[in-house]
């Protein structure tokens, strides 16, 4: 088995618990499962002024979201919604219009909050987003980390069990849906 997992986290916090979130992930892949994290920083917003000459963040971004079988979307929450770093990136790769790079692509869902509902806000607002760019989530497990501040240490590594073995049986499912959509 050989997969290419393109990773987005909606945080471009420095110490985010999303980041390190989408980290735990890469590292606990299995074999022969690659997960690249792509920068979405340098993103311009969208704008469609922009299209007629794509800016290179924006071309760099398609060629990822082209290469990649399948896809990680991870997202803190902001005011019970999703992040607007995340949207932006979304945005972008749906574009221009009757091109969405985003199409049939299997994804998981991941949502991370420091508080205790988990960001099942901003998970369930961004689910629906999904449904548009006919991308394909795991659906089950759902997959909610709430109080993160206590699950890494101080260099970033998940250090909480639980979290690890909801990650293992999630890997599982989601190279399972993977493996069908092919
Ligand atoms: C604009 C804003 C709105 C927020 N709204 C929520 C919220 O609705 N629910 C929540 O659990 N946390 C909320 N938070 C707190 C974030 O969960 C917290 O800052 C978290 O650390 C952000 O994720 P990160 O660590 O990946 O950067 C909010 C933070 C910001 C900046």
């Amino acid at each position: 088995m050989s997969l290419k997992i393109a990773a987005f986290s909606g945080s471009l916090r420095k110490e985010s618990y999303t980041t390190k979130l989408v980290k735990a992930f890469q590292h606990l892949a299995p074999n022969g499962v690659t997960v690249e994290i792509i920068d979405i920083s340098q993103l311009p917003f969208i704008n469609q002024d922009l299209e007629e000459d794509l800016p290179q963040q924006v071309k760099d971004l398609h060629n990822s979201i082209q290469n990649a079988d399948a896809i990680i979307l991870a997202t803190p929450e902001y005011n019970r919604s999703y992040s607007p770093v995340l949207k932006n990136a979304l945005d972008w790769g749906s574009r221009p219009a009757g091109q969405n790079k985003w199409d049939g692509k299997a994804t998981v869902v991941l949502g991370c909050t420091p508080y205790n509902l988990g960001a099942f806000g901003a998970v369930n607002h961004l689910r629906q987003v999904l449904v548009y760019l006919n991308m394909h989530p795991v659906q089950q497990p759902e997959f909610y980390l709430a109080q993160a501040a206590d699950k890494f240490d101080e260099q970033g590594n998940l250090i909480d069990e639980q979290t690890k073995k909801m990650i293992t049986t999630l890997w599982t499912t989601f190279i399972e849906l993977i493996n069908k959509l092919k």
